[in-house]
């Protein structure tokens, strides 16, 4: 089991990243160790996610560095002064739909930006003598299932599925996920990969559809469906997610990759009902008048149809398992949605504003 002590969080500042710093520090006791989260504060970062992280674990525990992955000076200088020993890379453009209206960012942080923290940690890391690294570091990349490209009715992703990224996002993360495993094959670097399902969970940014819908209905806005609404998810509490890019720190052997998934494929539009049927119960609102604010809106250009994981691998060699069931779950989310109302406000800027304007405006 490996040793894991100065841990780079990149993106920790976004919507899983924070949830795997709070994880860490709160949840998981065999983690002695210290982080430095790494974070540019784009639209979707929010260091006030962390603020009582700060409080109660900062300049100890946990240290926070507000730049670019891109910015190879700083990432060098973060590798010596923390004595970084593992990095754990989350942060990325990571909306579909704005990689359609704007891809040029995507390829900045997903691909160079990537690129940057893999050769910085493949200077650091080297061992002084001979051509190898040291056998205490490690390079974990937090991937996506979208780069698998879209299923039809049946079939599951395995590890083995071949790329077929449709998208800019998608495309952009399987470059990133190709140079992981091309530095771990090509130099020997310690990498190890997880991609995973759609999320959910608390401090998500609310452009992402289950955060999206629970606070359009509280606000009695319309709720806007994509196409036929008959689009497939496989959703995961971001906790469940966590737990397992830990679990593959710690016992995975270097250059294995692990899918991570809920079985659990919804419907975007049976979702939604069952969604309205949480939000109505906890908010006291009326569901029939909350279902008649389903809006179909015209479909994301290339829509995958049905995304679904294979996580066979990763529950029989690493005993891993989900332990967040749906219900649970989105209980849990739309509890924390209703308690941070503050935290809410604090990020729909007007940059947020703007955009939903572009991206649904256009759909009506
Ligand atoms: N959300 C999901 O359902 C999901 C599913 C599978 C995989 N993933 C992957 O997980 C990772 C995290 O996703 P998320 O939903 O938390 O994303 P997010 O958009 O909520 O957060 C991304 C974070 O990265 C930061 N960031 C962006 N560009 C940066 C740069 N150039 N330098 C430094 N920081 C930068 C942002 O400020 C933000 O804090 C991504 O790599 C994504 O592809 C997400």
């Amino acid at each position: 089991m490996r040793s894991l002590k100065n841990v780079l969080v990149t993106g920790g500042a976004g919507f899983i990243g924070c949830n795997f710093i709070r994880f860490l520090l709160e949840k998981t006791p065999d983690f002695t160790g210290r982080i430095v989260n790494l974070d540019a504060l784009t639209y979707a970062g929010n260091a006030a996610s962390l603020a009582d992280i700060d409080s109660r674990f900062g300049g100890r525990r946990y240290f926070f560095e507000h730049g670019d992955i891109c910015d190879r000076a700083l990432v060098e200088s973060l590798f010596v002064k923390y004595g970084i020993d593992t990095v754990v890379h989350f942060a990325a453009e990571s909306h579909v739909d704005r990689s359609i209206l704007g891809p040029e960012a995507f390829v900045k942080t997903n691909v160079v930006g990537t690129f940057t923290l893999l050769d910085a940690a493949r200077a650091a890391w080297k061992e002084d003598s001979g051509g190898g690294f040291r056998q205490d570091v490690l390079f974990h990349h937090i991937g996506t299932d979208e780069v698998y490209g879209s299923l039809g009715e049946a079939g599951f992703f395995t590890e083995s599925t071949p790329y077929d990224p449709r998208s800019p996002y998608s495309a952009s993360k399987a470059a990133g996920d190709h140079l992981v495993m091309a530095y771990g094959h090509t130099y020997g670097l310690p990498v190890t990969m997880t991609n995973c399902s759609n999320n959910y969970g608390p401090c998500q940014f609310p452009e992402k559809l289950i955060p999206l819908m629970i606070l359009n209905m509280l606000e009695g806005k319309p709720l806007p469906v994509y196409g036929d609404g008959k689009n497939i998810r496989d959703w995961l509490f971001v906790e469940d997610h966590n737990s397992a890019v830990w679990t593959v720190m710690r016992k995975s052997a270097s250059g294995e990759r692990y899918n991570i998934g809920g079985e659990n494929e919804w419907e975007n539009i049976r979702l939604l009902e069952f969604l309205i049927g949480v939000v109505s119960e906890q908010a006291g609102l009326d569901i029939e008048k909350v279902r008649s604010s389903i809006t179909y809106v015209k479909d994301r250009l290339g829509h995958d149809r049905r995304y679904a994981v294979d996580c066979s691998k990763i529950k029989r060699e690493l005993c891993w398992k989900r332990s967040v069931d749906f219900a649970e779950g989105l209980s849990k989310t739309v509890a924390w949605y209703l308690a941070n109302t503050q935290w809410v406000d604090s990020i729909r800027s007007g940059e947020y504003q703007r955009w939903v304007e572009k991206n649904y405006g256009e759909r009506r």
